[in-house]
């Protein structure tokens, strides 16, 4: 029955995180020892190196059901920290983010936002035997015909296509969805792709290993050998999936047309629809066709969760399935939402208590020296010496982001003033227009009566 896990795959979102683009890893070497300036990163030695044996852990099986707690103030990399692990997890490990506020952005139930995020990071590899057609292509012809109401364009209408291994080979005539992928992969002569008998998903292996790929050193496709055997085959074909991405499956199965609208934003999945895939991933393990890839679910600003958020969050810990939960606060004893109860970061005792915490501290000035040094090299910022001290300077004495979010506008100050390279000048121009946060505290009360009450 692997034939009911269905070939839909769902892309779920991928989010842009314009503020860590620089970092790459977690920066240790072979024996965990974080090294002073790598991947991206600079300092803060002992958090990495806490944060390489989670990875450790994620990577042996042993974190399934456990949570981390990045502590640190503002501005100490504990966001970055976690995009860090991210990376070094790879593609494979599901890594969802969400900020504390968003559960109450929604228009659905918060719970219902945090079961979602569950789902989408516990992963699900599924084996399974396919028929498919592979082979390196030895001859690629389009068929195209004129658009419709655009007489410059034409629409890829069917392919002709032949495939060879080394021991076989088959000419296909192929269809507009089949085409249209072959063109929006750029699949061409020497390439090896196999194409699903059933449901026509094209997969590119990539370049076959001949004297012809090699003449193109700059290629960027992963070089691999021409396949032996029959073109029309039986496969094993491993696949990822995450259970969030099996419910949608399943829940488009049993909606009708008119209801799948919209499915993909705004709307609660079904508690029952979960229990049968969740049934389905259960008999594939057993069955040994499937195996658990629990991912990580990044909570951020971890505060801003209620007590009610708290509590779902521990039970899903202690499901069967549950994603490793890494959380990051810059809060101390405060609050817990939801009640009129004070605890540490905000957080119920209990679930404190299940988590490792990894304090971040705040850097010294040599040290963002460095961060903002590779943020200048990262996003191609020309500056003066002395415009690179007086950031630092404002760094320390206010906060790291902020000297960070300073360099945009000290550039474009720059070019208004005529120059490629930014001045102490324009800095100083750019923290006058743009204030730290306890600046604008000030800005505040002095115009206190100005304000909306
Ligand atoms: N050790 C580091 N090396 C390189 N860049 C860093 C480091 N720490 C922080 N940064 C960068 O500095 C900026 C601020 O850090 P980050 O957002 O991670 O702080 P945070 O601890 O999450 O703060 P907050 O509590 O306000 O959320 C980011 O652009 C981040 O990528
Ligand atoms: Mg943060």
């Amino acid at each position: 029955m692997v034939e009911s896990v269905g070939i839909r795959e769902i892309k779920t979102t991928v989010r842009r995180r314009g503020a860590h683009t620089h970092i790459r890893g977690l920066g240790l070497d072979e024996k965990g020892r974080a090294k002073l300036i790598a991947d991206g990163l600079v300092g803060q030695t002992e958090a990495r190196e806490a944060a390489g044996i989670v990875v450790k852990m994620i990577k042996e099986g042993k974190m399934a059901g456990r949570g981390i707690l990045f502590v640190g103030p503002p501005g100490t990399g504990k966001t970055a920290l976690a995009v860090a692990v991210a990376r070094e997890l790879g593609e494979d490990t599901p890594f969802v983010e969400l900020t504390g506020s968003e559960i109450y952005s929604s228009e659905v139930k918060k719970t219902e936002v945090l079961m979602q995020a569950i789902r989408k990071a516990i992963g699900v590899r599924i084996r399974e035997f396919r028929i498919v057609y592979e082979g390196m292509v030895k001859e690629i012809r389009v068929k195209r015909l004129k658009h419709p109401y655009n007489p410059y364009a034409s629409i890829p209408r069917e392919a002709i296509i032949t495939l060879a291994t080394r021991d076989d080979e088959a000419t296909l005539n192929v269809g507009q969805e089949v085409t249209q992928q072959l063109l929006e992969l750029g699949v061409r002569k020497g390439d090896v792709i196999w194409i699903d008998a059933q449901t026509g998903a094209v997969h590119l292996s990539g370049r076959a290993k001949s004297e012809e790929s090699r003449k193109y050193d700059i290629d960027m496709r992963r070089v691999v050998e021409i396949p032996k055997g029959p073109v029309k085959k039986e496969k094993e074909i491993e696949r990822t999936f995450t259970l969030y991405d099996l419910d949608l499956n399943m829940a488009l199965r049993k909606a009708s047309i008119i209801s799948i609208f919209g499915f993909e934003s705004e709307r609660e999945i079904d508690p029952e629809l979960r229990k049968q895939v969740d049934e389905m991933v259960r008999k594939l393990i057993e069955e040994g066709k499937a195996e658990l890839v629990p991912g990580v679910l990044f909570i951020d600003d971890a505060h801003m969760l209620d007590i009610e958020a708290f509590s779902f969050l521990s039970r899903a810990m202690e499901s069967e399935f549950a994603p490793i939960i890494i959380m990051a606060t810059n809060r101390g004893l405060t609050r817990i939402r939801g009640t009129d109860q004070e605890s540490p970061h905000g957080m119920p005792l209990d679930l404190l208590d299940r988590l490792l915490i990894i304090p971040t501290k705040p850097y010294s000035e040599d040290e963002i020296r460095e961060i903002i040094k590779i943020k200048i090299i990262e996003d191609d910022i020309k500056i003066t010496d002395d415009a690179l001290d007086y950031l630092v300077k404002v760094g320390s004495e206010t906060s790291l982001r902020h000297s960070i979010q300073l360099l945009e506008p000290s550039r474009i100050i720059a070019s208004r003033n005529g120059r490629k390279e930014i001045d102490i000048e324009d800095v100083k121009e750019a923290t006058k227009l743009f204030i730290d946060v306890k600046h604008s505290i000030e800005h505040v009360k002095k115009y206190e009566s100005f304000f909306m009450k």
